[in-house]
């Protein structure tokens, strides 16, 4: 990890804006939709309320922005901000459309985005396992806080303990390598915020104090049928990685893949609006010194 992390994100931030916007827009229904039981489960107990101005980073859609938004009702205020335009658009475009005027959007890298400590609450939904510099990142954050403010941020627990985007990569790496060093990614990774013990040290060098962790264990979304399904994991996420990396030769073996991710697709359970598969998050959370 660099200790000079002041030029932010370019390289992941065009890697997002180039390669990684289209497709979450053509899996939205999984990627947002699919994955709202992680943020429904504690948004009861955020610690928000009426009135309060808040940050939502990496907000994506923005659709948790707005659900903050309810929250904090009209004399509070909530900003969403992400590195990718098209996240940004379709944002301001939803709440406009739903009539929210307490919501803004703003395009940033939040690796070196300036901030004012005006933020009573900052919080991430999947946001934050993207920096590359998570430290750095952090650090940054809490300058947006208010002394004693709190800050919450939800990232994926083990790859053991989320199959929904585990199973499908070891079934492509039975025909593919696995990506080189010099592989392209969105940064560090779904799973780069695993383990309790490496986060929470990364949160103390942040400036953190009062970390908690609060594991949710839900079912996910992962397509409408095992056509959709596959489409999804050969194009987003770890098992989408490796299949983007092998080029000619994944194409050569694509009906290989998709037969055996088929077939482990088709074994998994299956509700009305599509195929679900277990998942698991840490909801962390961490306050700025002070107040
Ligand atoms: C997995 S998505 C989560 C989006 C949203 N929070 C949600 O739960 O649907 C990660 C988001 O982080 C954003 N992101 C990644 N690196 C970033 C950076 N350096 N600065 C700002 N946003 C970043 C991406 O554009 C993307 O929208």
């Amino acid at each position: 990890m660099p200790d000079d992390a002041s030029t932010g994100d370019a390289e992941f931030v065009d890697f997002w804006n180039t390669v990684l916007v289209p497709k979450f827009i053509k899996f939205k229904h999984v990627l947002v939709d699919g994955l709202t039981h992680h943020s429904e489960a504690i948004f009861p107990n955020l610690k928000v309320k009426e009135g309060d101005r808040v940050l939502d980073v990496g907000c994506g859609f923005g659709d948790t922005a707005m659900k903050l938004a309810q929250r904090v009702g009209l004399e509070g205020r909530v900003l969403g901000v992400d590195c990718c335009d098209a996240f940004m658009d379709y944002g301001r475009r939803a709440a406009a459309e739903e009539g929210y005027e307490n919501v803004s959007f703003e395009n940033g890298d939040v690796m070196v985005m300036p901030f004012e400590p005006e933020y009573d609450f900052v919080f991430s939904r999947f946001g934050t396992m993207f920096f590359s510099n998570p430290v750095w990142a952090m650090r940054n954050m809490r300058t947006a806080m208010k002394p004693g403010a709190t800050m919450t941020h939800i990232v994926w627990r083990d790859r053991d303990d989320n199959p929904w985007l585990n199973m499908a990569k070891e079934v492509v790496l039975r025909f593919l390598p696995p990506p080189g060093e010099d592989a392209l990614t969105c940064g560090p990774g779904p799973f780069s915020m695993a383990s309790q013990e490496m986060v929470t040290g990364m949160m103390k060098s942040a400036g953190y104090h009062n970390i908690k962790f609060e594991r949710v264990d839900a079912p996910v979304l992962v397509g409408r049928s095992v056509e959709d399904a596959i489409d999804f994991q050969l194009s987003i996420g770890p098992a989408g990685e490796v299949f983007r990396e092998a080029g000619d030769e994944a194409e050569e073996k694509r009906h290989e893949i998709e037969a055996a991710l088929a077939e482990a697709i088709d074994g998994q359970k299956k509700e009305a609006d599509g195929i679900v598969m277990d998942s698991s998050s840490w909801v962390i959370s961490a306050t700025n010194p002070g107040g």
